[in-house]
């Protein structure tokens, strides 16, 4: 069996060092971070060499099991889908999201599932949704040993709470809720923050006024990152939130792929004879 202790040491040069919470921290206000999500190995791996961190976000409920929120998603879930991106990657910083009910109760119940994550998947870090509220957890885990990436604005898992997944700041309260959230995580020893689906005025008060790099999705360009879903930005489904900017219609190309297949086979054009396996 080849391991990475028998290469060369200008192969293990080769290797790219993976990039850390601490390193993603330092590009406050340096060259924009560049996030995506990614489930599985092979996605992991062709998305590696474009991104800074690939994030297991719990939108695999949507995207990977046909669920209608985050809320059913289990804390195995997150790690067998951490674990198969951290395999599939070498460079990015791999984040992994904790699902519903496996944080929120004490710092306690957080270190314990996050431990998990980060020992299960190899993972750098994880990402928790919550402001002022999961301040004192955050503080917890990172004094623990364990980097948090925090979730504010629009939080996705509180969608029972909040009615749905309209945009949020639009209201002085609201505005100004959102930003002490921000200040809280950064406060605690977040490393950077998501912040999700709020006015841009907000998203850059947020930015300009936070230590720590702020990552938007649906906030502003001038966030010190942006994330998509990658399957939203490749164009798979047919229904996207407003933020999302498809970059290829792979939904339509999958059609016409799996339309010629079904008619090679139909019309037993297919297999040919460099696909069989002679006597
Ligand atoms: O779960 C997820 O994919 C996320 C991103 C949308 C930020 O949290």
């Amino acid at each position: 069996m080849s391991t990475t202790s028998s290469l060369s040491v200008a192969a293990r040069a080769a290797i790219p060092r993976r990039l850390t919470a601490p390193a993603i921290r330092d590009r406050k206000r340096g060259e924009p971070i560049v996030m995506l999500t990614a489930y599985t190995a092979r996605m992991a791996e062709l998305l590696d060499r474009h991104c800074d961190v690939l994030l297991v976000g719990d939108s695999l409920a949507q995207v990977i099991y046909g669920l209608p929120t985050t809320i059913p998603v289990t804390l195995d879930m997150m790690i067998a889908h951490g674990a198969a991106v951290v395999r599939g990657s070498q460079r990015a910083l791999v984040v992994v999201d904790m699902p519903f009910g496996s944080y929120e109760e004490s710092p306690e119940q957080a270190f314990r599932s996050a431990a998990r994550v980060m020992q299960e998947t190899g993972a750098g870090a994880i990402k928790l949704e919550g402001g002022e509220t999961m301040a004192s957890t955050i503080a917890y885990l990172t004094k623990r040993g364990i980097p948090v990436m925090a979730h504010i604005g629009l939080t996705p898992q509180a969608v029972n709470v909040l009615g749905g997944y309209a945009a949020r700041g639009k209201g002085n309260a609201e505005y100004s809720g959102i930003m002490d959230d921000a200040i809280a995580v950064e406060a605690a020893g977040a490393f950077s923050v998501v912040i999700e689906a709020v006015v841009e005025p907000l998203a850059d008060s947020i930015t300009e006024a936070i230590g720590c790099p702020t990552i938007g999705i649906g906030a502003s360009a001038r966030c010190d990152g942006q994330v998509l879903v990658v399957d939203d930005m490749l164009g798979m489904f047919e229904r996207n939130a407003k933020f999302v900017k498809r970059f290829d219609n792979l939904a339509d190309r999958i059609d016409t792929a799996a339309e010629a297949y079904a008619a090679s086979v139909r019309g037993r054009q297919f297999p040919e004879a460099q696909h069989l396996y002679k006597a």
